[in-house]
């Protein structure tokens, strides 16, 4: 069996809101691989960004996180800010959509590389600044030397996605979350990322957790795929057996947007996801699910095994499987 370098157990993430709590994540359970290229998908608001912030440690103090995050061995959740500060970067980085903000305007790039390096790592600056242009060349930087002494504002998008990729692999962290990030960025550029990403975690063994919208970019570079619907899982696997025969209706619906060669189109979901504020009782997607039985407003559903797939839908069983309209 694969090593498991994260482990996300039972995770729950609540915000206090004037409206009264509001339960963003609720009982969530993600293993990432050594070395995987894990997806994350779900429609907005299903909890994506809170379960990996809550994990960085990222969350404002009034969100109560409560479960289990267990890094390299070291348990995340309930650490303290010293140890989150030490954690972050060193064993685990994040980046967001936005490169701009996760850049600082006034220093030049290559000493915000040296500082990161220097922060986790008992280098000279010398030694700091030669490896910030190693990795600005590895993450395709031209010219990097001339690039390593320039400010964010004199990149484009594209290049300075590259230099945040640059900084949060700086000291080989073990687990490399991205949180959408081409969205922000043209197609031709999103496609120019995704490799870096990609090269990255061939190059470094890097484990990746790609957070997407985009369907068709999980289906383009993951291993593995976890889908989320109302702050839960509902379905995780290996991508072959999720995008072929997917065992959750959640799931079908979100495929069905996709083109699908060779196969009959499946009806794409109606509706819209649930005020977190009010969840739906049990399974949240029965509101939307044309297979919504009474069952189905019981308990919250868990994942189960369902061939080589988990599914948290409780008909998944006897529901005719997407292979048999091929
Ligand atoms: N700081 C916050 N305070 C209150 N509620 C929040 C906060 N951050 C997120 N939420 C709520 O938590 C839920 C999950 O949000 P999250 O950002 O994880 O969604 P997501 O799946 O990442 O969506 P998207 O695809 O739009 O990024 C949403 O209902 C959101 O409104
Ligand atoms: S548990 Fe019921 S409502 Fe939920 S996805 Fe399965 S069939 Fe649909
Ligand atoms: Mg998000």
């Amino acid at each position: 069996m694969a090593e498991k370098v994260l482990q996300i157990r039972d995770l729950h993430v609540t915000f206090d809101t004037p409206l009264g709590p509001l339960e963003a994540v609720r009982g969530v359970d993600i293993e990432v691989e050594a070395g995987e290229l894990l997806g994350v998908v779900g429609e907005s608001g299903s909890g994506k960004s809170v379960s990996f912030l809550a994990t960085m440690g990222l969350l404002p103090t009034r969100a109560r996180v409560t479960g289990s995050a267990i890094l390299a061995g070291e348990e995340l959740i309930g650490a303290s800010p010293k140890k989150m500060r030490d954690v972050r970067g060193r064993l685990l980085s994040m980046i967001f959509q936005d490169p701009l903000s996760a850049l600082n305007p006034v220093h030049r790039i290559g000493d915000q590389i040296s500082e990161m390096l220097r922060s986790h790592q008992d280098l000279t600056h010398r030694e700091s600044g030669k490896r910030a242009i190693e990795l600005l060349d590895i993450v395709g930087i031209p010219q990097p030397a001339d690039r390593a002494r320039q400010y964010p504002h004199e990149f484009s998008g594209g290049m300075r996605q590259r230099v945040v990729i640059a900084i949060a692999i700086a000291n080989n962290p073990k687990v490399l979350i991205a949180d959408e990030p081409t969205t922000a960025l043209d197609v031709t550029v999103q496609a120019q990322i995704l490799e870096v990403i990609e090269r990255v975690q061939a190059r470094f063994g890097t484990a990746v957790v790609l957070i997407t919208h985009d369907l068709g970019v999980i289906a383009r570079v993951a291993d593995r795929v976890n889908v989320m619907y109302a702050g839960r899982n509902v379905e995780q696997g290996p991508i072959n057996s999720v995008f072929d025969h997917p065992s959750h209706p959640y799931t079908r619906g979100l495929l069905a947007s996709l083109p699908r060669a060779g196969k009959q189109r499946l009806k794409p979901i109606t509706g819209f996801p649930p005020n977190m504020l009010q969840p739906p009782r049990g399974c949240a997607f029965h509101p939307r699910c044309e297979f919504a039985a009474e069952i189905c407003r019981g308990d919250l559903p868990e994942l189960r095994q369902v061939d080589d797939l988990q599914s948290a839908c409780v008909r998944a069983k006897e529901l005719p499987r997407i292979g048999i309209f091929v």
